[in-house]
């Protein structure tokens, strides 16, 4: 039997320590040892027993490779970011904002499951089973028959999956967890991490699928546990402004499927409902255009989506401010250096705010030309014309670099009654597409030329 112990084990380089220390003793870094569990067998008396034979090993060509068993949830878009659906023994972690409606599409989701004959359970640590219940008829979901538990003790809850062993379970939230094996508070790093690794312990073992929530501090990253980022196989990000209607479901990380997929869902009155063509759901409407404004294609996963990036340039102080919503911050210095020493456009005595429309996070690169041109334009106080976009990369030498799969994003952007385009030369269609009239460039200072021939 094993016996278990509290030791100190530090973030940095793994090592440990049976007391706390500020210190780590192996690789002097401050600060950096937690509390956790670790077990200590009984000393054997064979020695040699670690040497003994273990699993055989396999060339992997031999290794019979069965597709994984995927069980959709029943709702499309969360599926998409799943890549396909929920797989046994698999431990998912979804994180986002609260109230973001990690909950909600959460009860769905079981919901449906069970529908189809899984059984389920829905662990709460946040809520009571009664606030459950009530979120289950607002949803319209009456005579659910998902099981509900309200507890946070881990121990129980380990013990409660065993007696039922359910083929999904979710656990809502990780941070409200606590183990008893250790001293420290709910939510702290220590506690987050030895309850995660149980629960993706008990889910491999009895083929449980487990859904972890997780919240999100301020600065976007899931509270202490980025740890728990390595620990699971699938890891979603929901994204969107809790203003606005919509939401983001990311997926950053998938053993099972893609990355970098996303699903849209919109929030009704009757909880998340999936958006099946989200392409034009980030632009705003204006009636007439207006400067500071455009349009740019973005490819997230499989579908392109036309986002409005939104610029605001305005005489600020001595030390102006650079603000970025959505877009990278790092990235819109270096764009405003490029702007400058290759373009000639100064905005060193100038605030600059630029925004992605609709709480969506852009990441891909190919962001940067339309950034450039509605910062042109704000400060020009120029509106670029009705129906223009523009996507594409640029580097530090003033080149504009392709976007991947730049046809698709044109097609797209056609078909939603755009008629002109700004894009690298290497993304121009060798066929002119119905309606658009293609401008390629293959450097800024181009890209400036023919806006302001435009406008
Ligand atoms: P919730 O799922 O509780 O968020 P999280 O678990 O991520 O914290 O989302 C709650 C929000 O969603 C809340 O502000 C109310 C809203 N909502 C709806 O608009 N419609 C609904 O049907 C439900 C259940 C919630
Ligand atoms: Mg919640």
């Amino acid at each position: 039997m094993a016996k278990e112990k509290t030791v100190y084990t530090c973030n940095e380089c793994g090592g440990t320590s049976p007391k706390w220390l500020g210190k780590c003793p192996a690789c002097n870094a401050w600060n950096t040892l937690i509390e956790s569990v670790a077990s200590v067998d009984a000393p054997t008396k064979n020695r040699f027993a670690s040497l003994a034979k273990t699993a055989e090993v396999i060339v992997l060509s031999d290794i019979e490779a069965s597709d994984v068993d995927r069980t959709p949830t029943g709702h499309e878009e969360l599926d998409r970011v799943l890549g396909g659906g929920m797989v046994e023994g698999g431990v998912v972690l979804i994180g986002g904002d609260p109230g973001i409606g990690k909950s909600t599409l959460l009860l769905q989701a079981l919901d449906s499951l069970q529908r189809q004959g899984k059984s389920t359970l829905y662990v709460t640590g946040e809520e009571s089973g009664a606030q459950v219940a009530l979120r289950s008829r607002r949803l319209g979901l009456d005579k659910s028959q998902v099981k509900v538990l309200a507890e946070i003790q881990l121990e129980k809850i380990l013990a409660t999956l065993a007696a039922h062993s359910p083929d999904v379970a979710v656990i809502d939230s990780i941070q409200t967890v606590y183990s008893e094996q250790l001293t420290s508070a709910p939510g702290s790093v220590a506690q987050v991490r030895e309850c995660a690794a149980h629960l993706t312990r008990a889910a491999k073992a009895s083929g449980t699928a487990i859904v972890l929530v997780g919240h999100v501090t301020k600065d976007g990253t899931l509270a202490g546990p980025r740890v728990l980022e390595h620990m699971v196989d699938t890891v979603l990000y929901f994204e969107g402004d809790t203003h606005s209607q919509f939401r983001l479901v990311r997926a950053i990380k998938n053993r099972f499927g893609a990355v970098n997929e996303i699903g849209v869902f919109a929030m009704t009155e009757k909880g998340l409902k999936g958006v099946s063509n989200p392409s034009a759901i980030f632009l705003s409407q204006h009636a007439e255009p207006v400067p500071g404004s455009c349009v740019m294609v973005t490819l997230e996963g499989t579908r392109p989506m036309l986002v409005e990036i939104q610029a605001l340039v305005d005489s600020g102080g001595p030390s102006p401010r650079r603000l970025s919503v959505g877009l990278d911050k790092d990235r819109l210095a270096m764009l405003l250096a490029v702007l400058h020493r290759h373009a000639g456009v100064a905005c060193m005595d100038q605030d600059v705010f630029v925004n992605a429309v609709g709480g969506v996070r852009i990441s891909e690169p190919a962001a940067d030309l339309a950034v450039l041109l509605s910062i042109t334009s704000s400060l020009r106080g120029k509106a670029l014309p009705k129906g223009f976009l523009a996507f594409g990369e640029v580097g530090l030498a003033g080149e504009v670099r392709p976007a991947p799969r730049g046809q698709e994003r044109l097609k797209e952007a056609a078909k939603l009654g755009f008629s002109m385009a700004v894009v690298p030369k290497a993304n121009a269609p060798k066929k002119p597409i119905e309606g658009m009239t293609i401008h390629a460039v293959e450097r800024v200072e181009e890209a400036m030329e023919v806006v302001r021939s435009l406008t």
